[in-house]
């Protein structure tokens, strides 16, 4: 069923640990407008773990998902009051990959919707959903950008490049080996004490570090393959701190360590999306996830792109849409619908 000029479409994600709903307002392949949006998050909920359990994340989705739907819908009703249940072209929803429990959560209220409302039901990868993001960088005015690309999706549970040839067409060309950059930043700030979600308080740690303080490795960063590797350099982290222990509860010294470990994957995630960028003759570099929140990596694509001749486009999602929501899930959705034959 393709999508015509201005659909509406409700979308929900709950592949990880943030619950979210969205309406979007679709005007185009490219242009998607947030009528209304709400994400709850669990972190209070998976601290005490250090990480996300996957049964608890479930039980909170399934607790959080009624009131916000009420609370967006109800949003989305005082900007577009004509706005009914059956104005919507279909209800998007994570499909895949993520959390099992976690996404059947998704897919049953989903469902529950789709059969109420009567509107078509639709699946969305989850990787095709952060690439997606990427339409709603505000510089795009809703217009797109050139094709062909290559994407970073850079998360806790992925670490990938894709050559995107088309909104909807994109081939894996270079993927981690072992730990998603997410999962080290994670799993390193565990490691200097930070609380749950790492990546953020890493950052915010690695601010007041020298990023120069500890040499560590750039894992594969030689390797003529586009794929990563990030458990050697968590090992690295961890073998500093054992051989630094007596010092190690210094808060100078640990913020070096964030700091130098920071510059490393960051690095290494810079040079192979700029070298897949030139190899395969990209106009446009996308970084999504998670990860793509951080600023330092922010700026270090925004300073080393300049190295490249011709110089592609680069274009980062706002930092709200870099981590889970659902805008991206409605604009993953929409694309589908407008290349369907
Ligand atoms: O995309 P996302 O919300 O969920 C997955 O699909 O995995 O990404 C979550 C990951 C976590 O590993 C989190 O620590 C990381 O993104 N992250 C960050 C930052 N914000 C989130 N990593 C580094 N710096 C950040 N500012
Ligand atoms: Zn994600």
């Amino acid at each position: 069923m393709k999508l015509k000029a201005k659909s509406y479409s409700l979308a929900l994600e709950t592949s990880c640990d943030d619950t979210a709903v969205a309406i979007l307002e679709h005007r185009s392949a490219t242009d998607h407008r947030v009528i209304s949006a709400g994400r709850s998050s669990q972190f209070a909920t998976h601290a005490p773990f250090g990480g996300v359990v996957p049964s608890l994340a479930a039980r909170d989705h399934a607790a959080n998902a009624p009131a916000l739907l009420k609370a967006v819908w109800s949003q989305a009703i005082k900007k577009i009051p004509g706005l009914l249940p059956r104005k919507l072209k279909h209800i998007a929803y994570t499909a895949s990959p993520g959390l099992m429990p976690c996404l059947l959560i998704g897919r049953t209220v989903a469902e529950t919707l789709a059969w109420t409302w009567q509107r078509p039901l639709l699946g969305v990868d989850h990787i095709a959903s952060h690439v997606a993001s990427a339409l709603a960088a505000p510089e795009l005015k809703g217009k797109g950008y050139s094709l062909p690309a290559v994407a970073l999706v850079v998360s806790g549970g992925h670490t990938s490049l894709f050559k995107v040839t088309k909104y909807n067409r994109m081939t894996e060309i270079g993927r981690t080996v072992d730990d998603a950059a997410g999962e080290a930043f994670d799993k390193v700030a565990r490691l200097l004490g930070l609380p749950h979600p790492g990546g953020p308080a890493l950052e915010k740690l690695a601010r007041t570090g020298n990023p120069t303080a500890f040499n560590f490795p750039r894992p594969m960063l030689k390797d003529e393959s586009l794929n990563f590797s990030f458990a050697g350099l968590k090992t690295a982290v961890l073998y500093t701190l054992r051989d630094q222990k007596l010092r190690a509860t210094r808060y100078a010294l640990r913020a070096d360590l964030a700091a130098s470990f920071q510059a490393a994957a960051i690095d290494v995630l810079v040079a192979k999306t700029l070298r897949a960028s030139q190899t395969h003759k990209a106009k446009t570099i996308i970084v999504a996830g998670g990860v793509a929140a951080n600023q330092a990596l922010r700026s270090q694509f925004t300073e080393r792109i300049k190295s490249l001749k011709p110089q592609p486009r680069l274009v980062i999602p706002p930092m709200d849409l870099c981590t889970d929501n659902a805008v991206m899930v409605a604009i993953a959705g929409a694309i589908m619908t407008y290349y369907s034959p």
